[in-house]
């Protein structure tokens, strides 16, 4: 197929950010897959099909297990930005089978359902107390006050992360993310850079103390695993660490203020959750659907695939729009509607496969602990100023929520 720059796509578009679900209804119905110039990709739209690339093992999230980038046709990051990617390219996320599996099956011990679900009553006191203090002050920004800090403390509670520290895993985050957005620029790289510097060094100490007086958090028992031979590196450690403390915040940050921007917008449907509760565990995941979080997942051609007649040849880089897959109206039923009672609802915010979000049991508990504590507590809480949007396409978000109570 031939190079297209008429696509409905435009990820650098404000109006595109704000509203990107028009613009994937055009490029569902224009075709599966579409070659995407800007950033050398090729855009997938269709529900089905991204389900199957991401069970599809001739893809990867990296291609440096089994080929060089030369190999690959591409080449090295620049040595300045060796100390993101050393970072990012050891956490399981960026890693695929032997290492990914090994990693995985560590870290999973931590996220079962049943250890997650001993969490609850934790995260439900979390929500509780920071509901009450925004309600006592008859208001305030619902991302500062209470999205952000339920997930930061739950996490750094989980790593042993001692509380007067955590004021510094949401900027190391922030700049750590700006990577994961399309064709980050130099500024971006070089803040990652920076971020990616402290926030090893920072876990290395960490390390260092819990290795000398163990606890019950996860670092010590990572670290009870590599002394016992289980061949996790220090860099694999530290790596991991910092997956969990960023993945294990920032789309729950988003996906909780994207949430309850889309409640405002639909009073009907606010009025709906008001009176029932028992609708939140089918509302967290209608909105988790309904504005996606994360909108694009990406994965290297390891092997030469087809997709409806179109050979993407292995080097080749697929772009999944998972936005426009839980919008797919082959799957989902008047998938433009808000409905909080939507039963059937396979949406893919939490990805397939390998790689499925290790933490969504508890992301779903987060979620639905501050939205139970804002029904119970706030229940005439409403928008005080129309939120600003983040530019970010990738990692969709908004910069604030601004929200009063009483
Ligand atoms: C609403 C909240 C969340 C969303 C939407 C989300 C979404 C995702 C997605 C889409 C992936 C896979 C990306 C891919 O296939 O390329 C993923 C992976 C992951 N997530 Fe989450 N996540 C959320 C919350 C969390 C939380 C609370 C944690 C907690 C620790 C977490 C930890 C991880 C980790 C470690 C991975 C990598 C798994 C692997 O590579 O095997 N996430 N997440």
């Amino acid at each position: 197929m031939a190079a297209r720059s008429d696509l409905a796509f435009d990820p650098w578009d404000p109006a595109f950010v704000a509203d990107p679900y028009p613009a994937y209804a055009e490029l569902r119905a224009r075709g599966r897959v579409h070659y995407y110039e800007p950033t050398d990709q090729w855009l997938v739209p269709h529900h089905a099909d991204v389900s199957a690339l991401l069970r599809e093992r001739r893809l990867g999230r990296t291609y440096q297990h089994r080929f060089t980038h030369e190999d690959f046709g591409r080449t090295a990051p620049p040595p300045e930005h060796e100390p993101f990617h050393t970072l990012n390219d050891h956490g399981m996320l960026d890693l695929e089978p032997p290492d990914h599996t090994r990693i995985r099956r560590l870290v999973s011990k931590a996220f079962t359902p049943r250890t997650v679900e001993r969490l609850t009553p934790y995260v439900r006191g979390l929500a509780d107390d920071l509901v009450s203090r925004l309600v006592e002050a008859g208001g305030g920004d619902l991302l500062t006050d209470v999205a952000e800090p339920l997930p930061v403390a739950v996490i750094a509670e989980m790593l042993g992360v001692p509380e007067a520290d955590r004021a510094q895993l949401r900027p190391w985050s922030a700049d750590i993310c700006g990577m994961y957005e399309l064709n980050p620029s130099q500024e971006t790289a070089r803040q990652a850079v920076r971020a990616s510097v402290e926030f090893s060094a920072y876990l290395r100490e960490l390390i260092a103390l819990r290795r000398k007086e163990p606890g019950e958090d996860l670092v010590s028992g990572l670290i009870a695993a590599y002394d016992e031979g289980d061949r996790l590196t220090e860099q694999e450690m530290i790596s991991t660490c910092v997956l969990l403390l960023n993945a294990g915040h920032e789309a729950t940050v988003n996906a909780t203020v994207n949430g309850w921007w889309a409640l405002f917008r639909h009073p009907d449907q606010l009025a709906a959750l008001r009176a029932d509760h028992g609708l939140v565990p089918s509302a967290v995941e209608e909105l988790m659907r309904y504005d996606t979080p994360l909108q694009l997942f990406e994965r290297w051609v390891l092997d030469d695939i087809e997709i409806d007649g179109t050979s993407i040849p292995r080097g080749a880089e697929v772009a999944m729009l998972f936005g426009s897959a839980n919008h797919d109206p082959a799957v989902f039923t008047d998938p433009e509607s808000l409905d909080l009672t939507r039963a059937d609802n396979p949406h893919i915010s939490f990805s397939a496969g390998i790689h499925y979000c290790i933490g969504a049991p508890l992301a779903r508990i987060e979620l639905a602990a501050s939205m139970t504590a804002l029904l119970e507590k706030a229940p005439t809480l409403r928008l005080a100023a129309e939120p600003e949007r983040k530019p970010n396409f990738v990692i969709r978000g908004l910069e604030g929520l601004s929200v009063e109570v009483g």
